[in-house]
């Protein structure tokens, strides 16, 4: 199954694509986090995307197709994965599109998560996630069950992210707003484009997308 999560910042891609490798098995490809690896351990990537990355401005296209175009193409991938956070300009779309057809991986779904951008301002002043598995978790609305544990892999490490306070969301959705939402019309016009209401809680949001992929 070849997927793409499509939605603004702090949407929940991250976190539906976190339940989506344990039940398909398939590998999420987050170009967020590919560039944020890339960051820490300061690759000539890193130090290129890091400024673009702090202010909330995208990243340049030829930057993130290359790291995409390489991933893709490794063998843990040929069963299927999870676009998340990618493509996010017309141009990735595009070279999405070519990348998948010479592996021959044709795209399955489009799964655009809908949410209120006051909601999303909300989401991502709370975020933080476990440095060990990449769980999201949230201050007030997605707690750990016990306190400083992660419910999912038992680690007692989080982190939280630099990008994430309310100024440099302005940027990040205008980012959206302006460079990604047109993908939702290039891939409605291809037939692959479903919708889901992301203000509900992440089990609702969950059973909504199970619902298309196994339609
Ligand atoms: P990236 O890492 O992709 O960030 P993003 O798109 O801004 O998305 P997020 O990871 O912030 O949100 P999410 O939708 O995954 O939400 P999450 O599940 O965590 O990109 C970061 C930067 O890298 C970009 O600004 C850019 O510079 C660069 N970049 C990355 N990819 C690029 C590309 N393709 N091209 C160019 N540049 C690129 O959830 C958020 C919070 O909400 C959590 O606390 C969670 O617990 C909570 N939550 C989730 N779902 C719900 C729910 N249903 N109800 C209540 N709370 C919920
Ligand atoms: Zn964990």
């Amino acid at each position: 199954m070849r997927l793409i999560l499509l939605g603004p910042p702090a949407a929940g891609k991250g976190t539906q694509a976190h339940r989506l490798v344990e039940k398909y098995r398939i590998p999420q490809l987050s170009t967020g986090d590919m560039l944020r690896a890339a960051v820490a351990e300061q690759t000539p990537v890193g130090l290129q995307a890091k400024a673009a990355m702090d202010s909330g401005k995208l990243v340049s296209d030829e930057i993130v197709n290359a790291i995409v175009a390489e991933r893709i193409s490794q063998p843990d991938c040929s069963r299927g994965f999870i676009f998340d956070g990618y493509p996010r300009t017309l141009n990735q779309a595009e070279a999405a599109d070519r990348m998948m057809a010479s592996l021959r991986q044709p795209l399955d779904h489009v799964i655009e998560i809908r949410v209120d951008d006051d909601v999303l301002v909300h989401r991502v002043s709370g975020r933080f996630t476990c440095a060990n598995c990449g769980a999201v978790y949230h201050d007030l609305d997605r707690k750990p069950k016990m306190e400083g544990v992660c419910d999912v892999c038992g680690s007692t490490e989080f982190k939280r992210r630099p990008d994430d306070n309310a100024e440099t969301m302005v940027t990040r959705l205008k980012a959206y707003y302006k460079e990604t939402s047109p993908l939702v019309g290039f891939y409605y016009c291809k037939g692959l484009l479903r919708a889901v209401d992301g203000m509900q809680p992440v089990e609702q949001v969950a059973a909504e997308i199970d619902k298309i992929l196994a339609s």
